[in-house]
Formats: structure tokens, C-alpha cells, sequence
């Protein structure tokens, strides 16, 4: 590593060994490896091409040139991965967030928006009083994203693993979020109860319970306006097709939804509709072939204004409904 003295020779390297072997965009990683050792970014890296860089950082350039090489996915070595503007920590506890997702939270914004304007109002839409919920929310990226698009909402997030909890509130903070999301360890939302306790805590900080914490109890089931899930939906069965980025590195709990893929959509939907107040939206992320069997579950009398979108590989990529 001693004969790379400047910029230019360290990305020529990396490349190469990326592009040996196989590595998919292998000069923007390099370049994203190299920014990320060096604490730049792209405008500096191509305003210094002549700039030395230290032994030290050389190989630590190196090292994770070597390890992109071996599979790890380049957010694992940066620990971060942008969506919708904003910059997520990502860790192997984690899905990282994909682009497609932002699809999300394009369809509840416009959702949303259109209820407003159907109740008569005409003010920008703030969120102002409204109670939403995120499925299985992982990094926290479509909470905290829904979370600055919309100042005035309250937001439970939850998700069947601690590990991701902790990164997801990490997140939260690192966003000036934490008042208004709730993390809740829940399988789906079994953790939700109809009861006494809830809104204030979700609305002011919640104050823990130390019997009951992971419980949330909501005074009426049907509270909540908008309900988002990206949920696990790829089958086992696919588990050899997927890149080994994503089948070894990814966590199983975010990938796998099942045998199939889809399993875990019926009983999603179906207490989304116990959650949802009338009017209530519901927004989900599909997988590349979950539509046929997502479709017929979003059905009168629950459901009505169900609505496909295509991602920009003209995929059905999200399903949304409104509570009927
Ligand atoms: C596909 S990832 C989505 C993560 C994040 N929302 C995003 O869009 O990047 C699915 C998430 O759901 C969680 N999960 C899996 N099964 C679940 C269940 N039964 N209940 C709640 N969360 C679950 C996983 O731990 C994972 O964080």
C-alpha cells in the first residue's frame, strides 16, 4: 500500500479490485469508500486529485475495498445510507433503506393531502393532530422521514426486533425527533391494546412503566389516521436468487415474509382495520410479485379507494386504501 501516494492512484486501485471482482457501480463505491475514509466529500476528491493520502488511511482505504470485495454491502462499511434527503445510520440489524420505499411516503403525503382538502381545508399540510403508525419500522427511515415531512404528527414505530429498535431511535435523535415517535417492541401490532392509557403518553414523552413498558394501550381502537408498513415480503424460496449483499449480510427478519413472501400481509391488514379510523389510510410496500395476493385482502366492506402505484422499474410496488 506504500507505492499509493495521492488520490488518483488510491481510486485506480480500488477500482480495479472491485471491478476484478464483480462489484456492481465499482468506481462510485471506491469513490464512496474513499470519501468515507477521508471525511470529504465528491467536490473536495475531484478538486485534489494530486492530494497525498496518509499510509494510515491508505489502508484503511484498503481494508474496506477488500471487504466491498468480499460481499459486505458498502452502507455496512460507511454506516450510513441516505432516504428521502435524510442520512440513516445503517447497521448489519438493519435493512438499509431503498430507494423505492420513498415511494411510501410520497403516496401517504398526497393521501393525506387530500383529505385535507376534502374535510375543506386549504393550509399546508402539517400533520397538525394527527396519529400515525410504522410496521415494522427498522431503521426508522419512513417514520423519521414522516416525522420532519409532517411537524405536527405523532408517530408509534414499531418492529419485532430490539436491535433495530435501538438503531431506529439512534436515528430518531439524530433527527431532533424523539418527542414525537414512540418505538414499540411489537410483533405487528400485537403489542397495541384497547384501553385506557396511550394517546397523552404518545403525545407528550412517554413515560415508562416499568411492568408494562412494551404495552401501549390506546383509548379506542379505531385512533389512528395513517398506518405505513414496509413489511418483510420476499419468499425463502428466493433466498438463493438474491445477491449475496443482501442474502448474506441483510437481516433475515427484514427480508423473509414468509415461505411465499406475502404471508404476513392478511394479518397486517386486518388490524390495520381494527386501528384505522374511518377515513384512515393505509399504505404498504409490495414485493415484486405480492399484488395478486395483497389485492383481494384490501376489499369491501373494510376498504374502499384502493390505489396501485409502479416504482420506476414499473413495478407494483405500493398498495394503498382507505378505511371505509
Ligand atoms: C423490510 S424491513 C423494513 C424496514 C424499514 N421500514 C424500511 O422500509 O427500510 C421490515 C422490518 O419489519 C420487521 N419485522 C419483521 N417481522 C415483523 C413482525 N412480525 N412485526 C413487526 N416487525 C416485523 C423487521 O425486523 C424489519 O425491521
Amino acid at each position: 500500500m506504500e507505492r499509493i501516494l495521492d488520490i488518483r492512484a488510491a481510486l485506480k486501485r480500488g477500482i480495479a479490485e472491485l471491478r476484478d471482482a464483480n462489484v456492481p457501480s465499482y468506481t462510485l463505491v471506491a469513490e464512496l469508500l474513499l470519501l468515507h475514509v477521508l471525511g470529504h466529500d465528491r467536490a473536495w476528491l475531484y478538486a485534489h486529485p494530486e492530494e497525498t493520502v496518509s499510509s494510515l488511511d491508505a489502508h484503511r482505504f484498503i481494508s474496506l475495498i477488500a471487504r466491498r470485495a468480499e460481499g459486505d454491502p458498502t452502507q455496512h462499511l460507511t454506516g450510513k445510507q441516505e432516504f428521502w434527503g435524510l442520512e440513516f445510520e445503517v447497521t448489519p440489524d438493519v435493512l438499509i433503506p431503498r430507494p423505492e420505499t420513498e415511494h411510501i411516503i410520497e403516496v401517504a403525503l398526497d393521501r393525506l393531502a387530500v383529505r385535507e382538502l376534502r374535510t375543506g381545508r386549504r393550509r399546508a399540510l402539517t400533520g397538525e393532530d394527527l396519529q400515525l403508525i410504522d410496521v415494522g419500522t427498522g431503521s426508522g427511515c419512513i417514520a423519521i422521514a414522516l416525522a420532519k415531512e409532517l411537524p405536527g404528527a405523532h408517530i408509534l414505530a414499531t418492529d419485532v426486533s430490539p436491535a433495530a429498535l435501538a438503531v431506529a431511535r439512534r436515528n430518531a435523535a439524530r433527527h431532533s425527533v424523539t418527542d414525537r415517535i414512540h418505538f414499540l417492541e411489537s410483533n405487528l401490532l400485537n403489542a397495541l391494546s384497547v384501553g385506557a392509557r396511550y394517546i397523552e403518553p404518545l403525545q407528550s414523552n412517554l413515560t415508562k412503566n416499568s411492568d408494562q413498558e412494551s404495552v401501549v394501550t390506546i383509548h379506542e381502537s379505531h385512533s389512528f389516521d395513517l398506518i405505513v408498513s414496509n413489511p418483510p415480503y420476499i419468499g425463502r424460496k428466493e433466498k438463493e436468487t438474491l445477491m449475496r449483499e443482501v442474502r448474506d449480510h441483510e437481516p433475515e427478519l427484514a427480508l423473509y415474509g414468509g415461505e411465499e413472501g406475502y404471508e404476513l400481509y392478511a394479518d397486517l391488514i386486518s388490524q390495520a382495520a381494527q386501528f384505522l379510523k374511518t377515513g384512515g389510510i393505509l399504505v404498504l410496500e409490495l414485493g415484486h410479485n405480492s399484488l395478486p395476493a395483497v389485492q383481494p385482502l384490501l376489499d369491501l366492506p373494510n376498504w374502499t379507494a384502493v390505489g396501485v402505484t409502479d416504482d420506476l422499474a414499473g413495478i407494483p410496488r405500493v398498495i394503498a386504501a382507505e378505511r371505509s
